[in-house]
């Protein structure tokens, strides 16, 4: 197994190709019904999105080399600036690639982001689990919502193109200073509700009151301020501000 998420598990089936499979618990539970709808979903969002150099391909996938950026950022701390400013625009692209083919990711987070060597030595983004995703033109909706500081309670249970937005500058500033938003040091939780907790406790008080970490100090950081205030309409502005405060940044 290469890896396990929330629906569904990942194996290698051969050299370079990776295949997701639905967790199936008990066959005809709510879990089961609510995670056959994912792999639904996913399916026919990945046919509406096509080939892109953004996204990856599958359900059968093409296995991405070096695993989710979650993990590649815990294992790769001294990553430097220009990687990270190059992975902030490629995560912008993605964005606004999906949201162009009128869909809506909705569950936007470091771990739903795969790290590929495309061209030898390269460390490129694809965005990956359209499960949870909604395509209003196709009716699809996999009824998820992200978590930790990758939401903001002040979207309710609705997924939408800002909801996107805002966990885009979430990622952003997880991507820039390798740990997520109010989180005093990198890596994982102990547990799941000591996860719950934080975001019960400061990350959610705090967005609900419209205040964010300073992200003065950061390249980019006015993009992730709008990002959260919701000042962007589209993804394709966030990526248009972005490449202007990153202009001459990257390496
Ligand atoms: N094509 C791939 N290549 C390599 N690893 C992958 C690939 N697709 C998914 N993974 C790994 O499996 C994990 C779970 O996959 P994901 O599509 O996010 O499923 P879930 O809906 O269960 O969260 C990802 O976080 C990533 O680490
Ligand atoms: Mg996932």
């Amino acid at each position: 197994m290469l890896d396990c998420g929330s629906s569904g598990i990942i194996d290698r089936v051969s050299p370079g190709v990776a295949l997701k499979e639905p967790i199936i618990y008990l066959g005809q539970t709510e879990v089961d019904k609510r995670i056959a709808n994912c792999f639904s979903v996913e399916r026919q969002i990945l046919k509406r999105l096509g080939h892109h150099p953004r996204i990856g391909d599958g359900i059968l996938l093409a296995e991405a080399s070096h695993g989710n950026l979650q993990a590649y950022l815990d294992s790769h701390p001294s990553t430097n600036l220009g990687q990270r400013l190059t992975w902030c625009r490629q995560v912008a692209e993605a964005i606004d690639y999906i949201h162009s083919c009128g869909i809506i990711h909705s569950d936007l987070r470091p771990a739903n982001l795969l790290v590929h060597e495309i061209t030898p030595g390269a460390r490129d983004l694809q965005l990956c689990d359209f499960g949870g995703s909604v395509c209003q033109e196709l009716g699809l909706d996999g009824f998820s919502l992200p978590d930790g500081p990758f939401y903001n309670p002040v979207f309710k249970n609705e997924s939408s193109t800002l909801l996107d937005l805002f966990g885009m500058g979430s990622i952003f500033y997880t991507i820039l200073t390798g740990t997520w938003p109010y989180k005093t040091s990198p890596g994982r939780f102990a547990s799941i509700d000591d996860r719950l907790d934080w975001e019960e406790r400061i990350v959610y008080p705090n967005f609900k009151a419209e205040k964010f970490p300073d992200v003065g100090h950061l390249p980019g950081g006015n993009v992730i301020l709008k990002c959260w205030m919701r000042q962007f309409a589209t993804a394709r502005d966030a990526l248009t501000a972005l490449e202007e405060a990153l202009l001459g940044l990257e390496e």
